[in-house]
Formats: structure tokens, sequence, C-alpha cells
């Protein structure tokens, strides 16, 4: 067989290699593992939008290709209106919109439609790989911006080096944030966008957690900023917000000519999601109400960052997304040493921060998404193991 393309060089190797196998021979000793480590959500998607593919996939309509110009008419008309509901941004001032293969497709093929060799896209770190790796595999090199807790998690817009941004075309953001759980502000939104405009880069606005938030917040997004439609493209996906991770749905908005460029991109690679599919999808948009599950997430969130707190792991709640994002809670182990002890004593997986970017080291993320967890007991049972453990030093972090 020939060699794969040299391409496949520029991917991280798999840092997970150690928890997983941990966690392997942990399941094989018959442990009782919780397993808090990808964020996909655990309740089935609602009933309706289930409905709506049996309904749609009974249409002959939908058994051919979707010969539409940037997606699905019904969905992508059902993606503008929800977005002008949501976020408070008419479909005047929205740019266009084109539909997804899920976020992951679209974040993914933005980096092939806009990065040559020796382009530069700036990306977060920590941050979803999914950025940095298709830029460098495009043949572009990456500035990475760190997201520390100093500065909430947000890039600081004045340490990205002039010569950086003059190469850039592409500035990868994402809140709510994957993995720090961090979000943005609107000021933070009109900064980026004043900071892409004055370097001509487009703002990629990764916003696949847009309403998987708590205690009412309402996530604003860039194109709230008047003008912003010029300098920004924000995707969203139907996966976290609607318990949709499976059917592969997501929509991006916003510039006209980079909307242009990636449906540009993606029709020569693929040939656009089932109709039935996005046919359900326009369902979800439209008559969902993803409440419950929020409420949910919530109740679990406090069981975790309440009872770590009371062993003396301090954890901040986040306000969004599936995580908790926690510091190492002692000084003698790494993010990986940390995680692989947690299966090793208390049979529980969470996922080292370092996975994500050097600058995540330190931490380890912790997922909301339990399945077989009806109200919290399974985050309850969690924290009690934790404590047995004796990982987590007496008045850590206080
Ligand atoms: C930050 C972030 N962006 C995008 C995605 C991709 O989601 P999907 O392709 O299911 O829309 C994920 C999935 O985990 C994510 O965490």
């Amino acid at each position: 067989m020939p060699t794969p393309s040299r391409r496949f060089e520029s991917v991280p190797p798999y840092l997970f290699a150690e928890v997983a196998r941990a966690k392997r021979e942990a399941i094989a000793r018959g442990v009782d593992v919780i397993d808090l480590g990808i964020g996909d959500p655990d309740i089935p998607t609602p009933k309706p939008v289930i409905e709506a593919l049996c309904a749609a996939a009974h249409n002959p309509r939908t058994h051919r290709y979707d010969e539409s110009a940037n997606g699905w008419p019904a969905f992508l008309n059902a993606a503008k209106e929800w977005y002008a509901k949501t976020f408070g941004v008419p479909s005047a001032d929205q740019g266009e919109l084109c539909q997804v293969i899920g976020s992951k497709e679209g974040l993914a093929h933005l980096a092939w439609a806009f990065i040559d060799h020796g382009d530069v896209a700036i990306v977060p770190n920590p941050g979803y790989p999914v950025y940095k790796v298709n830029t460098l595999m495009a043949g572009g090199e990456v500035f990475e911006v760190p997201l520390r807790e100093e500065n909430a998690f947000l890039p600081r817009l004045v340490d990205i080096p002039t010569e950086a941004a003059r190469r850039a075309k592409l500035f990868y953001v994402c809140y709510p944030n994957n993995p720090t759980a961090a979000v943005a502000t609107s000021e933070f939104y009109a900064d980026a966008i004043r900071f892409c405009r004055d370097h001509d880069i487009l703002l990629v606005n990764d916003m696949a957690y847009a309403t998987v938030t708590y205690d009412g917040l309402l996530h604003p997004t860039a194109l709230q900023a008047p003008g912003s439609v010029e300098h920004v493209i924000e995707f969203h996906s139907l996966s976290k917000m609607f318990n949709m991770t499976g059917w592969r749905l997501g929509f991006a908005i916003g510039n006209p000519g980079a909307i242009q460029a990636l449906q540009a991109m993606k029709s020569n690679i693929d040939s656009k999601q089932f109709g039935a599919i996005a046919e359900a999808g326009a369902v979800a948009l439209s008559g969902v109400d993803n409440r419950e599950t929020m409420a949910l997430y919530a109740k679990r969130r406090d069981y975790l960052c309440d009872g770590l707190a009371a062993l003396g792991w301090e954890v901040p709640k986040p306000k969004a997304t599936l995580f908790v994002w926690a510091r190492v809670p002692r000084d003698d182990m790494s993010s990986a040493e940390f995680c692989a002890a947690l299966i090793e004593k208390a049979g529980i997986v969470a996922v080292p921060g370092n996975g994500a970017g050097s600058e995540g080291e330190g931490f380890v993320r912790m997922s909301l998404t339990l399945p077989g967890d009806v109200g919290g007991e399974r985050y309850a049972e969690a924290v009690r193991r934790i404590g047995e453990s004796g990982l987590v030093p007496s008045r850590a972090g206080v």
C-alpha cells in the first residue's frame, strides 16, 4: 500500500492513550466506571424531531440529491428565524447562511477554503483541535493565543504580535468555550471584530454551545454588533442544543463571501445532508424548548461543583457548556497523572486539560452528560468516590 499523505504528520498524537488504557483496565477489573470524558448529550433527541424525521423519510423528495445552493430551504429558513428570535438579529443583518454536516465539518472546511501555504490562523490554546489540525493540514501555520484563568479565558488581543496578525486570515474563537466553559461578552466580540477589521481577518465564531447555558444566561453572539457581518462567520450546531450529536447538522451564518467560499469548498466534497434530517432539524429549531435538559445539566453541575467544594476542591461553576473545568487540586501531579489516578483510585474518567493544548496543563475537564444519571445521583456518587480516594488534599484551593 502507498504511504498516506504527509499531511497527517501535522495531526498531533492522541494524548488520551494512557487514560483510555486505564479505563479499559478498570472495566476489565469489573469497576463501575463513571465516565466524565466526552461531552455527548445522554438524553434522547426530542420526540417531535424524531417524528419529523420519520415523516420526512417517507417523502420521496428527500431521497434524492439536495440540489439547493446552500442547503435544505426549510432548514435554512428555520435557522434564520431561530437566530432572529434567539439573538435579536433580524435576517437583513445576518448575512448569508449555509447548512453544514455538523459544525465540525464546517469549521474544518473553512480552513481549507481560506488557508494557503504560509497563511496563518489564530487559534485558542486550549481549544477544540479541529481549528488547528485543519489549518496545518491545509498547509498553513497557527498562532496560538493562550486562554488563561486570569483573563477569564478570553484571548488577550494586545498580545497578538502585529506580524502574526498581518499574516492571519482566520481567527477562531469559541464561546461558550470548550474546554474551559468560559463565556464571552458583547464587549469582547466588539474588540475582536475591531481587531479583525484592522488586520483584514475573518472572525470565526464557534457557537456549538450557544444555548447550552444556565441560570438564565443568554449568551451574546458576534453578529449582534452593528456592521459585524463584514468580518464574521459564525457556526451553530444542533448537536448539543437539541441532543442531536449523531444527526450531523448545523449551519454557518455571516459574511456572504465567506459563506460562498465555504459552500464552494463543500460542493466539491459533499452533496449535503439527507433532506429528512434537515427537515427534522427545522422542527428542532422552530419548535423545541430545551430548558428541561438544561435544568438537568445545571442540577448535575451543582451536585458536582458543590460536592467537590465541600471536599476542599474549589471548582468554578460553569454558566454554560457541558463541562466543568477544574484546576488539578494538587502540586505533585500533572493533568494526565491526576486523571490516571482518578481512574485507578475512584473509577472516574476525566479528560486531562493538556489534551486541548499546552495551556490546558494543570486542569481537568469533567462532563455533565453522564449516561444513566437521572437527577444528579451519579454525580453525587462521583464526589463521594473522589473524597474516599484521598486524591484531594484537605482544603485544596481554599
Ligand atoms: C467547541 C466545539 N465546536 C464544534 C463541535 C462540533 O460539533 P458538531 O460537529 O457535532 O456540530 C464540538 C463538538 O464537540 C465542540 O466541542
